[in-house]
């Protein structure tokens, strides 16, 4: 037998192998039980003293090598094949995932609420459920009062409501702290009511300032200067004498209307100005109703709605698009 042949023959076919199933088949081959070299070792006692001495050597060499290379070779194929299984073609399209964005009436929110932040005004929340004390007795609306009528109110069975306005933060604000405070209350409220301008839900944003010296025309410098923050440094604008029971003197403030710059059009039905919010002086009952001494407190409210002001800012002409959550609609405030 030609060692040297053989070994070339096998390190040829060796040298072929492209998988773990010819790998195998190769094992077995040569080294297996029956394999070819497990065999010649088997025959090598048939054999003269010197020859079984350099051809065992020479054959356990080449076994010895041999399994050395398979297992160097079984490591290369599971490295190839895990590759393979991490291979990224970097020429295909990718995915897109769209980014959400928050509903255009929590911008709205956000945005108003940091000018009043910024004017040291602090944010604060409660119940949308209220109870008629807060919602209207303590706010100097009694049962027998007419304003009652003006915002028609869901009542629950137990008695309790739906606030009709975010006005009941001003009197818990007042019992929960103590003056001076400045602050705002952004939320839900619900009337009985609905067409393209009124929604049975909607929003506003309630501010309430006490302090010792608060007046009138602090009122009017935080008003003007909230329209213009949010509405453009040039808004007009424009404050109306007005009733509201918890507030007096009570006023509604209108802005220049932002299309027609006051010359009128069908936006502000051409009058060129646009209603805003209502805001006053608190009023001295609201004050005993909270224990405040009135002799030392004075302060300012103000109720403004979110919808009306993101129907001005982006032109929007119904308000029951800002509830009906079209994909396109909500969208177009990214
Ligand atoms: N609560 C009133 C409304 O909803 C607005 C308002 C708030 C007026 C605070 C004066 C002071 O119409």
């Amino acid at each position: 037998m030609e060692i040297e042949k053989l070994r070339e023959e096998i390190f040829e076919e060796f040298s072929l192998i492209k998988n773990l199933s010819e790998l195998e088949a190769f094992r077995v081959k040569y080294l297996g039980k029956k394999g070819l070299l497990t065999s010649y070792l088997k025959e090598l006692k048939n054999l003269p003293l010197e020859e079984r001495k350099s051809l065992g050597r020479e054959l356990n060499e080449l076994k010895e090598k041999l399994e050395e290379l398979l297992k160097q070779k079984e490591r290369e194929i599971l490295f190839q094949e895990e590759d393979r299984e991490l291979e990224i073609d970097l020429t295909l399209t990718g995915k897109k995932r769209d980014l959400g964005n928050l509903h255009p009436l929590t911008q709205v929110i956000e945005e108003l609420s940091q000018i009043f932040i910024r004017l040291g005004f602090e944010v604060v929340t409660g119940p949308e459920i209220e109870s008629d004390y807060y919602n209207f007795t303590a706010l100097n609306i009694p049962e027998w009062h007419p304003a009652r009528d003006m915002q028609a109110t869901f009542y629950l069975k137990n008695g309790a409501l739906l606030r009709t306005h975010t006005s009941p933060m001003q009197i818990r604000a007042m019992l929960e702290r103590t003056p001076p405070l400045r602050i705002i209350a952004p939320g839900k409220v619900y009337r009985c009511d609905a067409d393209i301008r009124h929604s049975p839900m909607f929003h506003q944003i309630e501010g309430l300032m006490v302090d010792e010296e608060v007046s009138f025309s602090d009122l009017k410098g935080i008003l003007t200067y909230f329209a213009q923050e949010t509405f453009g440094e040039k808004t007009k604008v424009r404050f109306r004498p007005s009733y509201f029971p918890f507030t007096e003197p009570s006023l509604e403030m209108d802005i220049g209307c932002v299309i027609c710059e006051t010359k009128g059009c069908r936006v502000c039905g051409g009058s060129g100005w646009l209603e805003i919010l209502g805001a006053g002086m608190v009023h001295p009952e609201v004050f005993k109703a909270v224990n405040y001494d009135i002799s030392k407190w004075q302060g300012f409210a103000f109720g403004l709605g979110i919808e009306r002001v993101a129907m001005i800012k982006y032109e929007i002409e119904d308000i029951r698009l800002f509830f009906e959550n079209h994909f396109l609609f909500l969208n177009s405030f990214k």
